[in-house]
């Protein structure tokens, strides 16, 4: 059964580390090939030895050979910085293509048009080709694309949370006055791996705050996940947390909707095997989906304001990146979506 063959570029960074985690318990996948910088080689569990336990299923980590990635594998994942990541994508799904290797970038360097990337980013984009031949990979968005893509772009973990809070007002969305307002808040694995002064613990323990305001990348992914047709504005908020992403959308639909947004979430969520809308007046929380590849979704009309509000709930490394990854993966490859997949949440 575990015949595809698997590589993990990154796997020594916190989305690559639960890529391996993800793809060592898959039924399907045999993880065949690890690459980094060169800065960390040999046995991954020698730097990640929470890993330990998998020694026998890892390959040792190598310096990133592009040609032999294409060449040993028949899956990759890219988990790198933006900037990098998106490049090297590009570069091993070129040096396959003869073969059919499949790849999915989990950085932003595939997600947007060269010119917003490189307003939002700040860096230069990857050639036009990559970027046109990439699908957006938000599974409950652009399914049927991905099972035919060769090419995936992961979607961000704020674009997923945004999106999917957004996404099953379907029609309704042509009729939201105003712009859709997103307050959001993640734990810290969603800054990397990289240390930086400002997540060591003694500046982050006690304390939360709003960054990026105004500037966040995900701003346009967002817009572009919801198809263009509405103005968004992103808060994001760094919780002093481990991981997982807490939103709450602000959407001011027509009132007289307002009877049948509850049935809309319901019907949206009945076909989704990892979007669950929680019964009405229950919240979600983020210790209930870490771990996993879930999206906790909450619908509440405040007839006082005349606002939607909708919370959802994910693991930024889960459903966020790697889980997500993994779930493309499986429509990539047409196996059930949720193959492994089917993940309890660490709620302590
Ligand atoms: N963290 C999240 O919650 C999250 C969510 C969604 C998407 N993403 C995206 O996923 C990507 C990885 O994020 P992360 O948080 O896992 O980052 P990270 O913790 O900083 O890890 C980055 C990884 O990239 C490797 N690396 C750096 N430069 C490299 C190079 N030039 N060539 C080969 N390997 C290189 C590092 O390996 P070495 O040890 O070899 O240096 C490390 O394994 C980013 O693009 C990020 O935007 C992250």
């Amino acid at each position: 059964m575990s015949n595809v063959r698997v590589g993990i570029v990154g796997p020594t960074g916190y989305a690559g580390m639960e890529l391996v985690r993800l793809v060592v318990g898959h039924p399907r996948m045999r993880l065949v090939y690890l690459a980094g910088s060169g800065a960390r080689t040999g046995a991954l569990d020698a730097h990640l030895p929470h890993l330990h336990v998998l020694a026998d299923a890892m390959p040792l980590v190598e310096a990133l050979d592009v040609e032999k990635a294409a060449n040993v594998c028949d899956l990759v994942f890219v988990a790198l910085p933006s900037g990098e990541s998106g490049r090297v994508a590009w570069q091993i799904w070129q040096a396959g293509r003869q073969h059919g290797v499949k790849v999915i970038d989990l950085s932003g360097d595939l997600r947007l048009p060269a010119d917003a990337y490189e307003a939002w980013y700040g860096k230069a984009a990857v050639p036009q080709e990559a970027i046109s031949e990439a699908c957006y990979g938000l599974p409950e968005r652009h399914r049927e694309s991905i099972r035919g893509a060769s090419l995936v772009a992961n979607p961000g973990c704020y674009a997923t949370a945004c999106a999917l809070a957004v996404l099953p007002l379907g029609d309704l969305l042509a009729d939201v006055e105003g712009p859709i307002v997103f307050d959001a808040k993640s734990g810290v694995t969603g800054a990397g791996r990289a240390p930086k002064e400002h997540l060591h613990l003694g500046e982050l323990a006690n304390d939360a705050y709003p960054y990026r305001v105004g500037q966040h990348q995900h701003t346009p992914e967002i817009e572009q996940a919801l198809g263009g047709r509405v103005r968004v504005l992103l808060t994001t908020q760094l919780l002093p947390v481990p991981r997982g992403i807490l939103v709450c959308a602000y959407i001011a639909i027509p009132p007289d909707a307002a009877p049948m947004v509850y049935d809309r979430y319901a019907s949206f969520c009945e076909d989704e095997p990892f979007v669950r809308l929680l019964v009405y007046g229950e919240m979600p929380h983020i210790k209930a989906v870490n771990g996993t590849n879930e999206c906790h979704l909450a619908v509440r009309w405040d007839d006082r304001s005349r606002l939607l509000q909708v919370f959802t709930a994910i693991d930024n490394l889960g459903k966020g990146a790697a889980g997500q990854a993994v779930q493309n993966a499986n429509l990539m490859f047409g196996w059930p979506e949720d193959e492994g997949l089917r993940l309890v949440p660490l709620w302590m």
